[in-house]
């Protein structure tokens, strides 16, 4: 068996981390396709040195632009690669661009594509996640769903159940794995001067929530108010894109006190420490859940909805009273809900059933 494992993002290399030290474990033969969606050391380079993963092999080095213009170059740059290569098995993870174009660029050449964190619907079709999901699970030959719940939603799409396989959520094993490290390397609550579970944690990147002046701002208006209310600090590691926004359209946010986006480490500590975390990622909303910290999502809709049945996490949307009331709410709410993303070992899971599918040796 050969696999190619494609990825260009940061939750992507999280993800797929289980599943590469486990190739490594086993001296199986495959190599990582990195599109180069990500670049910025912080976002990238620091994921790959943290957790020990070893080098792309390709990184075709498509940096930003808009989808089209990403997606296309990838495709191009993927499509190559994969003849050159010709693995067993492509894998793709998740609903970024860099994903649909591995999946797309893999089916058109006749290699079995494997999708990790497949069956995840918002049923929003304005975020390009939610087209980049739908498209990659229905180009794929092996679909690793993470729940249950993922399963069903596939099978209501009419994908054959033979090719779908439960396997939980590798975000579970890359946190347990990670988790002790980080309480014991990183000194980020000491160098931020924060103490535990006396602040909230803030991450919000999404394009329908940052790339809209009035919604961004709201946003910020929101957690200004989270602050006055509730008198924690407010740490908010800001995203390139969230960045870029912020000095574009001139926006000053108050009460919160912005960082430089952080190593997983730093911020697997951060969040296992946070009193409350408020979110529009869809991997923050699963690791709050897994290391029961409260989470209030600013967004409207969720492709996580199990998170929100178990209590775990809860929709505010962008309107700043709305986003003050669910903090409050979920502040009082018990924190003993159970991990619904599995135990941990995703990656295992998947690396046997690519092994019974392809062969260990060619
Ligand atoms: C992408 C994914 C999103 C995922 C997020 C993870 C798509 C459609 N979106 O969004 O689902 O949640 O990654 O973080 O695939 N930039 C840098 N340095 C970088 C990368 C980006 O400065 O290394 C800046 C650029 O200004 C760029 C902007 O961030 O234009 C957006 O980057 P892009 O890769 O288009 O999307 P993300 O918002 O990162
Ligand atoms: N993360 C990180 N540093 C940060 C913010 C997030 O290491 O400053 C990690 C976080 O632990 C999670 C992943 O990045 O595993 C989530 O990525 P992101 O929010 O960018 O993407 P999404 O999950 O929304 O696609």
């Amino acid at each position: 068996m050969k696999v190619s494992v494609i990825l260009g993002t940061r939750p992507e290399i999280i993800k797929f981390s289980p599943i590469i030290c486990e190739f490594e474990r086993l001296g199986l033969d495959y190599f990582i396709l990195h599109s180069g969606q990500h670049y910025s050391y912080n976002l990238d380079r620091v994921f790959f040195e943290q957790l020990r993963l070893p080098e792309a092999k390709y990184n075709l080095d498509v940096g930003s632009g808009s989808h089209g213009l990403q997606t296309g170059r990838m495709l191009i740059g993927i499509e190559d690669v994969l003849k050159r290569e010709r693995p067993d098995v492509a894998l793709v993870q998740g609903d970024t661009n860099t994903a649909l174009a591995g999946a797309l660029a893999a089916v058109k050449l006749q290699i079995s594509v494997g999708h990790v964190e497949a069956g995840l619907r918002s049923y929003d079709r304005s975020m390009p996640e939610e087209i980049n999901r739908l498209l990659a699970d229905h180009c794929s030959d092996l679909l690793f769903a993470p729940t249950v719940k993922a399963k069903q939603i596939l099978l209501g799409e009419g994908i054959p159940e033979s090719r779908i396989y439960v396997t939980g959520n590798t975000v579970v094993d890359a946190l347990y794995r990670n988790l002790r490290l980080a309480e014991k390397r990183s000194e980020v609550l000491n160098s931020l001067g924060l103490e535990k579970r006396k602040f909230f944690l803030v991450t919000v990147h999404r394009q329908e929530n940052v790339d809209d002046k009035e919604r961004f701002s709201k946003i910020l208006e929101g957690l200004k108010l989270v602050h006055e209310r509730f008198g924690f600090p407010i740490v908010y590691p800001v995203h390139p894109r969230a960045a870029k926004r912020m000095r574009e359209f001139n926006l000053k946010p108050k009460g919160i006190r912005l960082i430089d986006p952080l190593d997983y480490l730093s911020f697997l500590l951060l969040e296992s420490c946070a009193r409350l975390v408020l979110t529009d990622s869809g991997g923050v909303q699963e690791e709050t859940c897994i290391l029961r910290v409260p989470c209030v999502t600013l967004r409207y809709n969720t492709e996580r909805p199990k998170t929100l049945e178990i209590g775990s996490n809860i929709l505010a949307g962008a309107e700043p009273n709305v986003i003050v009331e669910k903090t409050e709410f979920m502040l009082k709410r018990r924190h003993d809900w159970p991990n619904p993303f599995g135990d941990g070992k995703a990656g295992i899971r998947i690396t046997k059933i690519l092994i019974d599918e392809f062969g260990e040796n060619r």
